[in-house]
């Protein structure tokens, strides 16, 4: 750990900073036990891994690759299956494939995977029909029916979001180590419903160049990329829920300091990114990689002492600014935010999230994003950063390979009417298959292309 975080800083000195968001749980001894029998169980990821992908992240940081994160706003411990975790790993390899061959940079692929539990919400309390329970946090806190015992907070479920996480990742290693995401084979990562989808035949076309130019250099240099090519994909999720990241938090043999071993990708969310929080407190003294949410209320100097507090040694790969203004804001806000880190020479990945400031409800009360302002907000990113001589590292997007309705527009032109039709998130809505891709092809064509030989 660099020396000046190192000095003061412990797995629980979050405890003593004031800690939003956070369940109260009825019984202290169920909530050590839980966590007790958390703090014994194997790691999910290791620090070879955290490692590799921060030095993957310092790539995107000089402008030679490009961060593609994307999946549920929230996972539930039910949808921990075969079809969504297969749909999800394809649709965001297809769109990472779609963005290799516009951009010619590698693409480095992070799931909002394998642990995205926990959610931030704008009050403690709902009330409905006169009875005020504990507002639904996310499946590893409580559970979404309204009756008492559901919303009562779980300790229990810290340990079955660990053991979903678990399942999930380990049929995402098998995937990938087994040939899933061999090149030869992309027809493995074809969704059967999207044969219809407007971005298909852009896509299978794509595909067949790349498939042939494979194996033309495969002949030419008489090799078989298949062993010297290693897909990888990444996991990510908000540490919300302190006293969970806590038990994940560890030494390992040979390294200094302390990982998050409960996920790669660890993030701030915008709620909880309070420089005197206990969130900003926790992620300081980790050596994974760390995402924070910037808003609209975001200042300059603020954002400058976030980065200066959680990456002191200023590390290359170690801070994604994960900026998320809405489409009318953006303009606003960005610049200021860039120059002021500018100023400074703060080693940043500048990534958009277009989704999370472009959330509204329709007249009927459904909670919802149009595709419109979604690319609006990207567009205007990729202007911002290029005026200001700064490269749009990533993208953060909700999706799903899912055929749902939760998003309005694309090219398939999901209308209000058919929100109700395919809608499943219990949080916020997500991008589809046909509007994920389209948005891949519209963030290829932005990007700046690259010209050197990586
Ligand atoms: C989220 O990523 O699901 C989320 C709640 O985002 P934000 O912190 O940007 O509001
Ligand atoms: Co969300």
């Amino acid at each position: 750990m660099p020396k000046s975080n190192a000095e003061s800083w412990q797995p629980n000195s979050w405890q003593s900073k004031p800690a939003t968001q956070q369940p109260v749980y009825a019984n202290a001894q169920a909530l050590e036990s839980a966590l007790q029998r958390l703090r014994r169980l194997p790691p999910l990821v290791t620090s070879w891994e955290i490692e590799s992908l921060k030095n993957q992240l310092s790539d995107v940081q000089r402008g030679n690759s490009f961060l593609l994160q994307g999946g549920d706003c929230s996972e539930n411990l039910e949808d921990c299956s075969t079809d969504a975790i297969v749909r999800n790993l394809k649709v965001l390899m297809q769109m990472s494939f779609v963005l290799i061959h516009g951009s010619m940079r590698r693409v480095v692929r992070v799931g909002r995977i394998a642990g995205q539990y926990a959610k931030p919400r704008s009050s403690d309390f709902e009330t409905r029909n006169e009875l005020t329970l504990p507002v639904y946090r996310g499946d590893i806190v409580n559970r979404s029916e309204f009756t008492t015992a559901d919303r009562e907070p779980n300790p229990e479920l810290m340990l079955r979001g660990y053991e979903r996480a678990a399942l999930t990742l380990n049929f995402i290693r098998s995937l990938i180590g087994g040939g899933f995401a061999d090149l030869h084979h992309p027809e493995n990562w074809e969704l059967d419903f999207a044969t219809n989808s407007s971005r298909a035949s852009d896509y299978r076309a794509m595909v067949q160049s790349i498939t042939q130019s494979l194996k033309f250099m495969e002949v030419v240099l008489s090799t078989n990329f298949r062993e010297s090519y290693g897909v990888d994909i990444f996991t990510s999720h908000e540490a919300l829920l302190l006293s969970y990241e806590e038990a994940q938090t560890r030494g390992v043999p040979r390294r200094p300091g302390y990982y998050n071993l409960g996920t790669h990708m660890p993030w701030i969310g915008y709620r909880t990114n309070d420089l005197q929080g206990a969130h900003v407190e926790y992620v300081r003294g980790i050596q994974n990689p760390i995402g924070i949410k910037v808003g609209p209320q975001t200042s300059s100097q603020q954002l400058v002492e976030l980065c200066r507090t959680i990456n002191p040694e200023n590390e290359p790969g170690k801070i994604i600014l994960i900026h998320r203004f809405g489409h009318k804001q953006i303009d606003g806000v960005l610049p200021n935010l860039i120059a002021g880190v500018q100023q400074q020479k703060l080693p940043i990945v500048w990534c958009c999230d277009p989704m999370h400031g472009n959330t509204f409800m329709t007249s009927s009360g459904i909670k919802t994003r149009s595709f419109e302002n979604v690319f609006s907000e990207l567009v205007s990113a990729f202007d911002i950063h290029r005026d200001a001589g700064t490269y749009l590292g990533g993208v953060h997007l909700e999706l799903t390979g899912d055929n749902v309705t939760e998003c309005l527009g694309g090219a398939s032109e999901v209308a209000e009417l058919d929100l109700t039709r395919a809608y499943k998130s219990t949080v916020d809505p997500r991008l589809n298959y046909d509007q994920a891709m389209e948005l891949a092809f519209l963030i290829a064509s932005k990007m700046p292309k690259s010209t050197t030989r990586k």
